[in-house]
């Protein structure tokens, strides 16, 4: 668990916006110098603007974190200007609906090579070089309620987001297991106001839409960031979310969990699982998502 940022080198991907950019400040005004990445390079510069303004050194980089050269890149560079790094959060993430039997094939790749081969390529590289520093590191890895529980709607994220908590929950015994200087934390918020509806705007060139698949001209492709944005714009503002998430890492606990009204649902669908009857239906219990 990290305490005392002052001075930590951090590393925080998807930083240009939401969750990454509030967690970049938030590490900022608490004394660390940051390196930001984020597929869209330009939008990062107002929030290295912001961080400047706090006194602290940042560094801006554009980097796509579903492919591993990139990730190398982000790795390359932190040791390039800071030779170290204290805290790596692997925050970028993206969503997109589609039913099992709609999705095409590249919105699967988009979705998984971001939400989850990324925490793979980043981890990769830096759990090495933290360990290699000895002194007591920090991994946060920002997964979601959607890798606690499940939804009918867009099985794509809800997936990647459980494989990527599986992911973090093997990485976290492998650490313990061997006594490492390295904490891994898993941040799984439910719905916060964020820009996570705009992915379509900015995907990798290798999966833009194509528009010879009718499956983008679609009803149902076009109504899912409208219903996400209107999901995410009455939901929990982010600030204090963000304020839990501080308070959380410095308790040492491995699930970061900033919506209290899905505890009753993930209690009950351990109980489900257990005596083998059905996935648990969410309505019974999300007063609030
Ligand atoms: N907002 C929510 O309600 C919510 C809930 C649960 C989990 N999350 C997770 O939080 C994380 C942050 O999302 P957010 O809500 O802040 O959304 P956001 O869209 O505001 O921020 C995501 C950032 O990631 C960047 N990004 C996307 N793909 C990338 C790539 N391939 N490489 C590098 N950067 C990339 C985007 O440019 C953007 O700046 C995601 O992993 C998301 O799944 C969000």
């Amino acid at each position: 668990m990290i305490t005392d940022y002052t001075n930590k080198k951090a590393v925080i991907t998807g930083a240009a916006s939401g969750i990454g950019k509030a967690l970049a400040v938030g590490m900022a005004e608490r004394g660390a110098d940051l390196l930001i990445a984020d597929i869209r390079g330009e939008a990062l510069e107002p929030v290295a603007d912001e961080i400047r303004a706090l006194g602290r050194d940042v560094y801006t980089l554009q980097a796509d974190v579903s492919l591993e050269d990139e990730c190398q890149k982000i790795f390359d560079k932190t040791m390039e200007i800071f030779g170290r790094c204290d805290i790596l959060v692997n925050n970028a993430g993206v969503s997109s609906g589609g039913s099992v039997t709609s999705i095409p094939a590249r919105d699967i790749y988009w979705v998984y090579e971001t939400n989850v081969y990324s925490h793979w390529y980043m981890m990769k590289r830096f759990i090495p070089q933290m360990e290699s520093q000895g002194d007591k590191c920090q991994i946060l890895n920002v997964c979601s309620i959607a890798g606690l529980i499940t939804l009918a709607d867009s099985p794509v994220y809800f997936s990647s987001k459980h494989a990527a908590v599986a992911l973090s929950e093997c990485v976290w015994k492998t650490l313990k297991n061997k006594g490492s200087n390295i904490d891994l934390a898993i941040f799984c918020p439910g719905f916060i106001q964020t820009n996570l509806w705009d992915a379509d705007s900015y995907r990798p060139a290798r999966y833009a839409v194509d528009d010879s698949d009718p499956y983008y001209s679609s009803a149902a492709f076009r109504a899912y960031p409208v219903h996400i944005k209107e999901t995410l714009d009455n939901s929990e503002p982010l600030q204090p979310m963000i304020d839990k998430v501080f308070d959380m890492l410095g308790k040492d606990q491995f699930f970061i969990l900033t919506h209290d009204q899905f505890d009753g649902l993930i209690r009950a669908q351990g109980v489900f699982q257990a005596d083998m009857v059905r996935p648990i239906d969410p309505s019974l219990f999300a007063k609030k998502s």
